[in-house]
């Protein structure tokens, strides 16, 4: 790929975490969406200028793309990444990596034979708040991390949308643990700098109307020893506080509150051994837009947070949790 042009981007999926966050952080980071392939012709409309597909296969023909955004429904990641990589174009990958892990795997095999460049659509890493977490545990700012504390939940109801297939087993692959644990799993290896290398998890179907679950508790252990605890749910209210993320270590603490999501801001707070806490200045940066622009950093040098063996070691430690709470 020439440096000095855009990258030029197709998207599988169309929905809304493409319409709403990933097309917005394509073009903030100078990049240019050029195609997008979704059967709903609505969604097909929705991208503007984009050249509009129904079928992936016809747009990785045609579309001249240097990489293409995966953002549909959980059990259709294999088949667009199996297809992007026989046809020679890069990937990045929503999160979880597939609904099932022997797809998961099926798609790395395809990735490593094909030679391409993949990532997986961590966002969560590209949060300044959790960069800045990250400078100061490997700094020794809080001496030694012993825990990491997660709440990432949400109110996700049956008729949370037209087709709700996040409620529908063979299409999500589970329910709050396998849309939500993900990001968690993923930030605290991120902030640690370590692999976690054991998970345990209980699951609950305790307000929701629908078969998968619709909350978890995951505790987990780093190579070193951290531990880690992750709640997720779809039976949050929203009006409560629901995004928090405390690293507690020997001599302080990090607290960062509403950083988790697909959105710019939220508060990170610094308490020192005595107690004493400061706000910790963060600058502004949208984590979509500054994961397409790290990604575009990727195809062109390489590096730059992207890791598929380290992804699938993720995908791993979530469909383990997963089994455990079926
Ligand atoms: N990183 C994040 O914060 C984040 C947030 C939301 C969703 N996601 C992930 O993104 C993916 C999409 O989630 P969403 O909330 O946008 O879902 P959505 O239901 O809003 O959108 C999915 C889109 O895929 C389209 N689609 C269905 N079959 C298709 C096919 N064969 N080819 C191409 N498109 C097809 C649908 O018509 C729909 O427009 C999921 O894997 C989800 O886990 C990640």
């Amino acid at each position: 790929m020439e440096a000095a042009r855009p990258l030029r981007w197709g998207i599988a999926g169309f929905g809304w975490v493409a319409r709403d966050h990933a097309a917005p952080g394509m073009a903030a980071a100078g990049a240019e969406l050029v195609a997008v392939c979704d059967p709903d012709p609505a969604a097909r409309a929705a991208a503007g200028a984009a050249a509009g597909f129904a079928s992936l296969d016809v747009m990785l023909r045609d579309g001249r793309l240097d990489a293409l955004y995966v953002a549909t429904p959980n059990h259709l990641h294999r088949d667009a990444v199996e297809r992007a990589a026989e046809a020679g174009v890069a990937v990045l990958c929503e999160k979880p990596m597939a609904a099932r892990l022997d797809d998961a795997e099926a798609m790395a095999r395809a990735v490593r034979r094909a030679g391409i460049r993949y990532g997986t659509a961590y966002d969560q890493r590209h949060h300044p708040a959790h960069e800045a977490m990250r400078g100061m545990i490997a700094e020794g700012r809080l001496g030694t991390v012993t825990a990491i504390r997660i709440v990432y939940c949400c109110w996700l109801a049956s008729g949370w949308s037209a087709d709700n297939w996040r409620a529908d087993r063979t299409r999500a692959g589970g329910g709050a643990l396998l849309d939500l644990a993900p990001h968690g799993l993923d930030l605290v290896q991120f902030l640690l700098g370590e692999r976690l290398v054991e998970v345990r998890a209980l699951g609950q179907h305790r307000v929701q109307d629908y078969a998968v679950e619709d909350g978890a508790v995951l505790i987990a252990r780093s190579a070193t020893g951290a531990l880690a605890s992750l709640h997720v749910a779809y039976n949050h209210r929203e009006t409560l506080p629901r995004r928090r993320l405390e690293v507690v270590g020997t001599e302080g603490m990090l607290v960062a509150e509403n950083t988790m999501g697909q959105s710019p801001g939220g508060a990170l707070t610094w308490l020192d051994e005595e107690g004493a806490a400061r706000v910790v200045a963060v600058p502004h940066g949208d984590p979509f837009a500054r994961q397409m622009a790290a990604f575009g950093r990727h195809l062109r040098e390489g590096g730059d947070g992207f890791d598929l063996e380290r992804d699938l070691h993720t995908e791993r430690l979530v469909h383990q949790a997963m089994d455990q709470c079926l």
